[in-house]
């Protein structure tokens, strides 16, 4: 629609279908079924006029209920303006991916793109509008349970994964194209950093923190096109996000230039009560509209009193109205005036979900997702091996992890089934965990006696993360440790293979398994693939996206930590006046950047064009990197950099470029990397953006630990 015609129609709008638009309901609320009456309707107080002028639901899919609603819905609409649908299309629709964190572990912003633009086709037949995904929270704290739907603990990796996944759901023309979704970038802003790793508890960045390592992941989406943002629930300087002027409007809508719809997260404008800012849903909704939240999700504050707000107070009618234009353009924006049933299109969506296509992309995602953590010459598995795979995770088809929306766990592959279909018939046995704990005497220790390598399949529940699912221990359940405690004592090669959504304590693990696959909730595809890893079918290339600690006392840890006036390094283990453990090394057990392959590699002394640079010279770091195994693989390879003198303290390195290369045995290519004056910036005291003339480390490696180091000098002379 064009612009004008849109004004016109907003000039329609009598107060009352303005505040409609601001709320937004769950699908239920449009049942056929009389409950959605006595349900949540009467525990929103929701009239079913109300329901004929709301603007938008969320976790209604399915081609046919949403063109029933979208129907039944426009012939109550005086005004015809059609309701948007929203959904958690978090990690694939109905194919699903591996969960974020085990996404981010491909570093491969080609194939995040590529799984974001099928899950958008999936759930676009399926009559989905907008995604409330990327979630793109920065995280260095295991113990959170969300930390399994974020992309880890580097900023710039999570940028880059942001403006891939923003690419593959919006495409290019959102108008046009409905296979696509409009993204919801979120939640805005540092929710993965609450205090205690509780979720929705309080967090408490410094602004040179907020700004320097939490915001930039956002401003990615945003500037990639990202056509909405989430308020996030915890607080940010003492106020919730939700009532936060100062992030939403001075932040976000000035300094980020994000000009598109804002919604609240659910029900957190009633929230604002219970944290103690607002003493009534009425307050509530006023400093909610204030701060520019667009959208009410679930709370009922705006319906139930905008109207009155905005007639006590003219200058709320304002605020409402630039809410409801914005709400309107995103409509436009999605073509709905012109087509309110957009993708929604039964066929389609038969031929589109879980299609051979979109599990080949999934096959893929969880090939370069896996990462191999320990392998000490016990993988891949031989042919003429006898094989035992044990574990609660063997026969599970709990592998889609906590937001996998339409994902069927009836489809999802068991790794008994997949491995017994990678091996030689008679090669594998499936031994009971209860017979290692009934006494190694029954008929089926003797499999456990005569096995040559035994694979215990273990890891977490899926509600054990995801929303609402903190954690005080991070290590694995302790059933599944004395397991493994057992079968050490059988003296045969062991490989622990883990489904998690977080980083682990593996210190116990890693003492005991001579092998360790992380397999993350690997999704529809993930045993097939884990079973290929284990015989050696599929080489990993995966390499984490975020420490894995010693102990959870160490939490947060992150690899790209300041150096404190006393840091303990390898040097110094003797000495005690240093910020160090009494009782555990400082380093994690698993580094970020981490992770092993079937080949292996080696790395030279990276060169630089020039040793001395001006901020104008581009700066051109080389290094050639050989594959020294026989067998074909792939490498991530990893350029950090260390600002050695600066006016504020800065990281020891920074993750700058990186690049994933695949070579032939013996075969060795030179990586390229190019980095420019942006690449050297921080945030100085005085507000400001800009780099410092003096000494920069370059570094370049397997992972954040194993690098080798060139030195360049920056000048200010032009
Ligand atoms: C949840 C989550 C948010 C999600 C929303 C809708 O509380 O915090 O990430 O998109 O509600 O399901």
């Amino acid at each position: 629609m064009e612009r004008k015609q849109l004004q016109a129609l907003f000039d329609e709008m009598t107060l009352e279908e303005k505040v409609g638009q601001t709320m937004q309901l769950t699908g239920n609320f449009f049942d056929q079924s009389d409950s959605a009456i006595t349900g949540p309707m009467e525990e929103l107080n929701v009239s079913r006029e109300d329901l004929s002028r709301i603007g938008s639901i969320l976790g209604g899919t399915g081609a046919a209920d949403i063109r029933r609603i979208q129907t039944e819905y426009l012939k109550k609409n005086r005004l015809g303006i059609p309701l948007l649908f929203m959904a958690d299309v978090i990690h694939g629709y109905r194919t699903i991916y591996p969960i974020p964190l085990g996404l981010a572990s491909s570093w491969n912003p080609a194939l995040v793109e590529q799984t974001a633009e099928v899950a958008a086709k999936e759930s676009a037949a399926a009559g989905v509008h907008v995604t409330f995904s990327p979630m793109v929270d920065l995280v260095r704290d295991a113990r959170w349970g969300r930390v399994m739907e974020t992309t880890g603990e580097d900023p710039y990796l999570n940028e880059e994964l942001a403006r891939a996944l923003v690419r593959g759901y919006q495409g290019t023309d959102l108008q046009m194209d409905d296979t696509r979704l409009a993204a919801c970038v979120k939640h805005f802003a540092g929710y993965g950093a609450p205090n205690a790793g509780l979720d929705y508890n309080t967090v408490d960045l410094s602004e040179q923190v907020l700004r320097e390592q939490y915001l930039s992941g956002y401003q990615a989406a945003i500037d990639e096109g990202a056509k909405m943002v989430m308020a996030s629930f915890n607080t940010i300087k003492g106020i919730p996000a939700t009532g936060n002027k100062w992030l939403l409007k001075e932040v976000l809508r000035k300094e980020m230039k994000f000009d598109g719809v804002l919604i609240s997260d659910w029900a957190a404008i009633n929230e604002l009560i219970a944290h103690g800012l607002a003493s009534n849903q009425k307050e509530a909704a006023i400093q909610a509209l204030q701060a520019g939240v667009d959208i009410d999700m679930m709370s009922g504050a705006y319906l139930h009193y905008l109207e009155e707000i905005v007639e006590e107070d003219e200058s709320m009618r304002k605020l409402l109205d630039e809410a409801v234009w914005r709400i309107l353009q995103l409509k436009n924006d999605l073509g709905l005036f012109e087509n309110p049933f957009r993708g929604a299109d039964e066929e389609r969506e038969q031929a589109e979900l879980f299609s051979p296509q979109n599990r080949d992309i999934a096959r893929k995602a969880v090939e370069e997702s896996i990462v191999l953590l320990k392998n000490n010459q016990v993988l891949p598995l031989e042919e003429n091996q006898k094989v035992v795979l044990i574990g609660s995770k063997k026969n599970s088809r709990d592998l889609l992890g906590s937001w996998s929306l339409n994902g069927q766990e009836a489809e999802t592959q068991l790794l008994a089934e997949a491995l017994q279909a990678e091996l030689a018939p008679g090669q594998l046995k499936i031994v009971e965990e209860k017979t290692v704990f009934n006494g190694l005497y029954s008929y089926q220790a003797a499999d456990l006696y005569q096995a040559d390598v035994i694979v215990a399949a273990l890891g977490e529940e899926s509600f054990m993360s995801g929303e609402a699912a903190s954690k005080s221990q991070i290590t694995l359940p302790a059933d599944q440790l004395l397991l493994l405690q057992e079968l050490k004592k059988l003296g045969k090669p062991l490989v622990a293979v883990l489904f998690n959504g977080r980083p682990l304590d593996l210190s116990d693990v890693s003492l005991l398994a001579d092998g360790i696959v992380e397999a993350w909730f690997p999704g529809t595809e993930g045993a097939q693939v884990v079973a290929q890893v284990l015989t050696g079918r599929v080489n990993p290339s995966g390499k984490l996206s975020m420490s894995f600690p010693r102990h959870v006392g160490q939490v947060p840890i992150y690899y790209n930590h300041h150096s404190t006036g006393r840091p303990f390094t390898r040097d110094k283990q003797d000495e005690k006046y240093l910020s160090r453990y009494l009782d555990v090394d400082n380093s994690p057990l698993y580094p970020f950047g981490f992770g092993l392959s079937y080949s292996s590699f080696s790395y030279s002394q990276p060169t630089v064009n020039q040793s001395t640079f001006t901020k104008e010279d581009e700066v051109v770091v080389r290094v050639a990197v050989t594959n020294t195994s026989e067998r074909k693989g792939t490498e991530v390879v990893q350029l950090y950099v260390h600002d050695k003198i600066a006016q504020v303290v800065r990281p020891i390195k920074e993750l700058k470029r990186f690049a994933r290369i695949t070579l032939e045995p013996n075969e060795v290519q030179e990586v390229t990397f190019r980095l420019q004056e942006d690449d050297f910036t921080y945030l100085h005291p005085d507000g400001t953006w800009s780099s410092d003339a003096g000494e920069f480390e370059i570094m370049v490696g397997s992972n954040s630990e194993e690098t080798e180091s060139v030195t360049i000098q920056l000048t200010n002379s032009n």
